[in-house]
């Protein structure tokens, strides 16, 4: 049995990662007195204790109020870099990393502030933190699919410095095949494509964004767990599942880490890895979820090392930097 710092100090791959989602309180109440903004809570203890959700919808309000933090490329280089900093001490080497432009947009944040902000952050990562990194452009699939063309056509026509695209916000009721057009045009730009499904919408989302967008990996995908012909599909098609373990506990995907499916996914021969989803919000950041679930599953050195493999194999990076990470 490898001791519990061996398993965290793993090489991993961190796919699943909302860059707005490592905005830590602290960071937050810095962000507010650089800009002159005056948060709506007495001081870290309060904004702590709102972090108690019952569902994805409770989170996303949180999320999305403490974005208002974030003005100038300084503030998001500076969230940036601080999440490398951390991720390079839970043992990430690559990371993929999604970010929600029109979360921004919307708040009168302009693509270049966010984008080139971000980019900045990212601009040392391999020298200063050892991590390679590429850039995810997340949109919401709770705003309209013209909206989310609009955005992707301003990425583009500014040739950010994206690899992918993915969805994600408010699953229920926004299914998939409302954004097969924006995907048709990613992947016609060039662009590799994943999307959020089965977190807390059903086993037929994740089919839908196989066969309408086309997608290439999965984030979440446990209700996938519903299904055994869609389980047995993506165990031939060796789809990636980007879990976050202790994100599904906080969102109440779950009951309790117990209750996790991850055990019984690896044990279908699912292409699954482990993830921190929005690590400041969710108790934890890769190596937290690694230790967590060691302390309910006392996983074997065999099962640590397949979760580790997995998430390199699954990630956009070139071969040659997979075979480094190997
Ligand atoms: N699910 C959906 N949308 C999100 C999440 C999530 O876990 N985090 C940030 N946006
Ligand atoms: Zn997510």
């Amino acid at each position: 049995q490898l001791p519990a710092e061996g398993l965290r100090l793993l090489p991993v791959a961190e796919l699943h990662l909302h860059i707005e989602g490592t905005l830590e309180p602290e960071l937050i109440f810095e962000l507010a007195e650089r800009n002159g903004l005056v948060l709506p809570y007495s001081g870290l203890e309060e904004l702590r204790g709102l972090y108690e959700f019952s569902d994805l919808q409770s989170f996303l309000d949180l999320y999305y109020a403490n974005m208002a933090v974030l003005r100038t490329e300084q503030d998001f280089a500076d969230m940036t870099r601080a999440y490398l900093a951390r991720a390079s001490a839970a043992g990430v080497r690559h990371a993929e990393i999604m970010m929600d432009p029109q979360a921004h947009l919307s708040r009168g944040v302009s693509l270049e502030t966010c984008v080139n902000g971000v980019a900045s952050g990212l601009a040392t990562s391999v020298e200063e933190f050892g991590i390679s990194t590429l850039l995810i452009a997340a949109f919401l699939r709770d705003l309209s699919e013209k909206s989310a063309l609009e955005v992707l056509d301003g990425l583009l026509a500014m040739n950010a410095p994206i690899a992918a695209i993915g969805l994600d916000s408010a699953e229920v009721g926004n299914p998939p095949a409302k954004f097969e057009r924006l995907f048709t045009r990613a992947r016609e730009a060039g662009l590799r494509l994943t999307a959020h499904a089965g977190e807390e919408g059903p086993a037929s989302y994740i089919i839908e964004a196989l066969e309408i967008l086309g997608v290439e990996r999965i984030d979440h995908g446990i209700r996938c767990m519903e299904d055994p012909d869609l389980v047995e599909r993506l165990v031939e098609d060796r789809i990636p599942l980007t879990v976050c373990p202790l994100s599904n506990v906080r969102l109440r995907a779950v009951d309790t880490l117990a209750d996790h499916p991850l055990p019984a996914m690896l044990a279908a021969g699912l292409n699954v890895s482990v993830n921190s989803d929005d690590p400041a919000y969710f108790g934890g950041y890769v190596d937290d979820n690694f230790a967590q679930l060691d302390a309910a599953f006392e996983f074997s050195e065999f099962d640590r090392a397949r979760l580790a493999a997995n998430s390199i194999h699954s990630s956009f990076a070139s071969e040659d930097r997979k075979a480094e990470l190997l």
